[in-house]
């Protein structure tokens, strides 16, 4: 039963929860409530282990247009000092499971942000990304200028965030920020799908791995190999590994058990 106001939770499908953001009248803006109702939901997902994989999506006319600016307009620099929000995107950037964004139109500011703390974006033909802060006197304040930066390179992160151009699908295609483009009314299939087909590998070597690939941002690449090269040996203990080797070698599909 769905107890949120701002989002709304899907049936679990083949181990793939999907979380729609629920504000359409004010294109998803993303207020304190509908963060901290994320933030709980991926809390729940954490510990629930029939949910290998999250997607995260809008309508199919809009992602997400931004932190409210309307309740943003009321916090003065103490209020945002004290504003509870960096400790929800915490939870999405410690969330183990990977998370797949499902956008279509908008993704602007804090939804652009919302999009690049997930794993993998998959874009509708129609999807528009965009830091436009620049255009209301601020800058992003969610990873804008750090994520992007990182996953499209320092020019177009520099038109986006200092011009506050918007980018469409083909150019967040060609920059690296979204791994594929579909017709708006079939993105959130075909990132189910894509959740569906991640979630029947095995949940450990999952973990270990997105674990591994998110390092390489924030470690140098001996560290990272050391990491990489640790987890690849933990996961020799597990029998996911067993399983799957057997199952190569007897020609079947592997029957994973997540231990
Ligand atoms: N916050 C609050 N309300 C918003 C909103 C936002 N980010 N974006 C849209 N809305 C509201 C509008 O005020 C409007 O409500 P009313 O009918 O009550 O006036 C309703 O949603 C529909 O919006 P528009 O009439 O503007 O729709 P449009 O189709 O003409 O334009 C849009 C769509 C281009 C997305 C435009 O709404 C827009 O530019 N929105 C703001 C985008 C933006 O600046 N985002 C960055 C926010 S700051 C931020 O994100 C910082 C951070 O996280 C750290």
């Amino acid at each position: 039963m769905n107890t949120y106001q701002d989002i709304l939770l899907g049936e679990i499908e083949q181990s793939v929860l999907t979380i729609s953001l629920n504000r359409p009248e004010f294109h998803n803006a993303l207020c304190n409530n509908l963060l901290k109702e994320l933030a709980q939901a991926l809390d729940a997902a954490s510990s629930n282990a029939d949910i290998k994989c999250v997607v995260i999506s809008g309508s199919e006319k809009v992602f997400a247009a931004g932190a409210d600016i309307k309740e943003m307009a009321k916090l003065d620099a103490i209020g945002v000092l004290q504003d509870t929000r960096p400790q929800y995107w915490d939870t999405l950037r410690k969330f183990k499971k990977p998370i797949i964004a499902a956008v279509n139109g908008y993704a602007l500011g804090g939804g652009c942000e919302l999009a690049c703390h997930a794993d993998i974006i998959i874009a509708g033909s129609n999807a528009k990304f965009g830091q436009p802060e620049i255009n209301l006197g601020i800058m992003p304040g969610a990873g804008g200028t750090q994520r992007l930066i990182r996953t499209v390179g320092k020019s177009l992160a520099m038109k986006m965030v200092l011009a506050g151009e918007v980018i469409d699908a083909e150019t967040a295609l060609q920059s690296g920020l979204i791994a594929e483009i579909t017709q708006p009314e079939a993105t959130l299939e075909r990132a189910t799908k894509l959740a569906q087909q991640i979630a029947g590998k095995s949940a450990i070597a999952i973990q270990l791995a997105k674990q591994a690939l998110l390092e390489s941002f924030e470690t140098p690449l001996e560290t990272g190999l050391s990491l990489e090269r640790k987890a690849f040996t933990i996961l020799a203990a597990s029998e996911d590994r067993q399983e799957g080797i057997q199952a190569f070698m007897e020609k079947r599909k592997a029957v994973f058990k997540d231990v």
